[in-house]
């Protein structure tokens, strides 16, 4: 009887340590590994990741209106594109001002001479400041001749629009933008060209806010 005491007791013993145990593996199998709280946190970062993209809208864009106009139909333009954008605003200026003489398209005068000379590249004066700070730059010229004036060559070959978005933009007569904005894209063939827009040289604030709206920068 006594050894039959003993050995329940030994029994009843070895029950209590095994349920113990067995809990303690229970709570172990219910805690995340370390593999899971891995897991866990770059899960975290991606959120935090994607919600930082999600804030970084394209309104953080820094754009540049740059123009050249001779007789400030084009310039009138590009204050209102960059009056509406809150933009910083660049005029292309001639080192040699074009007279009325140079822009008699019914003579032989220099802005003729220049639109017939592959070569011709008129000189700048100055340099917009600081161009690799822009990711989005909006080009306006005036249509001589079907095409940008030679001066706004000489302004695509003077930076390094690699990775941004040029968005052209043009005053005329009556002429469409045409191939205009096409027979420049070589000279920064690193840019993104966006569809460019002719307006007229009276083009009014909503004509002009309505096309830059649905580009959708801001
Ligand atoms: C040399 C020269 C050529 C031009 N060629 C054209 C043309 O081919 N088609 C057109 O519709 N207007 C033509 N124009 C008119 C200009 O495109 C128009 O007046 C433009 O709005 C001028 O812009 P700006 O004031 O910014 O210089 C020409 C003007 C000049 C001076």
């Amino acid at each position: 009887m006594k050894y039959l005491s003993l050995i329940l007791s030994v029994l009843l013993l070895v029950c209590i340590f095994c349920s113990c145990a067995s809990g303690e593996n229970e709570s172990a199998q219910n805690m995340p590994n370390e593999n899971t709280l891995n897991e866990v946190s770059s899960q975290q970062k991606n959120d935090e990741t994607s919600k930082t993209n999600e804030n970084t809208p394209d309104n953080n864009k820094k754009i540049l209106v740059a123009y050249f106009s001779a007789t400030n139909n084009t310039k009138g333009v590009a204050e209102k594109i960059a009056d509406y954008l809150n933009a910083d605003i660049y005029s292309i200026t001639p080192e040699t001002p074009y007279t009325d003489a140079d822009l008699d398209y019914n003579t032989d005068c220099r802005a003729n001479k220049e639109q017939n000379d592959d070569s011709a590249r008129p000189k700048i004066s100055g340099s917009a400041e600081n161009m690799e700070q822009y990711d989005v730059i909006f080009i306006g010229y005036p249509i001589w001749w079907g095409q940008a004036p030679k001066i706004m060559y000489t302004f695509l070959e003077s930076y390094d629009f690699n990775g941004k978005t040029i968005i052209p933009f043009c005053t005329s007569g009556s002429s469409p933008i045409g191939s205009s904005a096409e027979n420049m894209h070589s000279l920064a063939d690193g840019a993104n060209w966006l569809e460019g827009r002719r307006f007229s040289g009276g083009a009014s604030d909503d004509e002009v806010s309505e096309w830059v709206s649905s580009l959708e920068l801001k």
